[in-house]
């Protein structure tokens, strides 16, 4: 099954794909959380990043598509995969069709998560993350689930790159909704209620694989 979710920074992509991995038992793929892997490695991409992340802005579409086309094409994902932070930007979703029909796969479905500005404002604000497996938590979560790691603030949550963030969103990634609603593939859910009411629904548009 391959799933691409969705949605602002906030709305819970990751939250809801760590469940679908360990229900489907499929890689995660999440752009940002590569991208945060290679700031921590030190490399030559994560060098150049690092800056773009703690502003808030978008990493170029020529290294983002270079970067999911090497990932694409390992092993794991043959049974399928969760997408998670890509495609961004219209070419990103053009790019993403072509390296998927080179592949011969399509998306089973995408779930777009919608939580409006104020809620998102507010998660991001308290959100902490694992500095090892980079799983989120809301506010006042002692340790990770996972890992028993301390948590962090993530650099990008402070609160001079998180409104940038939503900027960039609503300019550069809201137009791709479009792009895949002409194909009837858009499950819309509504974002806003326990994680495990949201979980519940993301399973159904998951499963029901329906057309919208
Ligand atoms: P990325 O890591 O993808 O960040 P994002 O899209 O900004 O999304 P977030 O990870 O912030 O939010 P989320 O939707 O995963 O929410 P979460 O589940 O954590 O990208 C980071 C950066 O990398 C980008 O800004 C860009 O610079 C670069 N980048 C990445 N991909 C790129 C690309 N393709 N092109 C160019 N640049 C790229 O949940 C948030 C909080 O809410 C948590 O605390 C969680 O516990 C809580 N929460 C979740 N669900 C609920 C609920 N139902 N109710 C209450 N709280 C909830
Ligand atoms: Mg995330």
């Amino acid at each position: 099954m391959n799933l691409l979710l969705y949605g602002a920074p906030g709305s819970g992509k990751g939250t809801q794909a760590n469940m679908l991995r360990s229900h489907f038992g499929i890689p995660h793929i999440a752009t940002g959380d590569m991208l945060r892997a290679e700031i921590a490695a030190g490399t030559p991409l994560g060098r150049q990043a690092q800056p773009i992340l703690a502003a808030g802005k978008y990493v170029s579409d020529d290294i983002m598509i270079e970067v999911v086309r090497g990932r694409l094409g390992r092993p794991d994902c043959e049974p399928g995969f969760i997408m998670d932070g890509f495609p961004r930007t219209v070419p990103q979703a053009v790019a993403l069709d072509g390296l998927m029909a080179d592949l011969g796969k399509r998306f089973d479905r995408v779930i777009y998560l919608e939580v409006p500005v104020d809620e998102l404002l507010h998660r991001l604000s308290g959100r902490l993350v694992c500095p090892q497996c980079q799983r989120t938590y809301p506010p006042q979560t002692s340790a990770c689930e996972a890992d028993g790691s301390e948590l962090a603030q993530r650099e990008d949550d402070k609160p001079e790159a998180v409104r940038p963030r939503i900027e960039i969103y609503l300019e550069k990634t809201v137009p791709v909704l479009d792009h895949y609603r002409g194909g009837g593939l858009v499950s819309e859910i509504d974002g806003r209620g326990t994680i495990e009411d949201i979980s519940r629904q993301v399973l159904a548009a998951a499963n029901g694989k329906v057309r919208a």
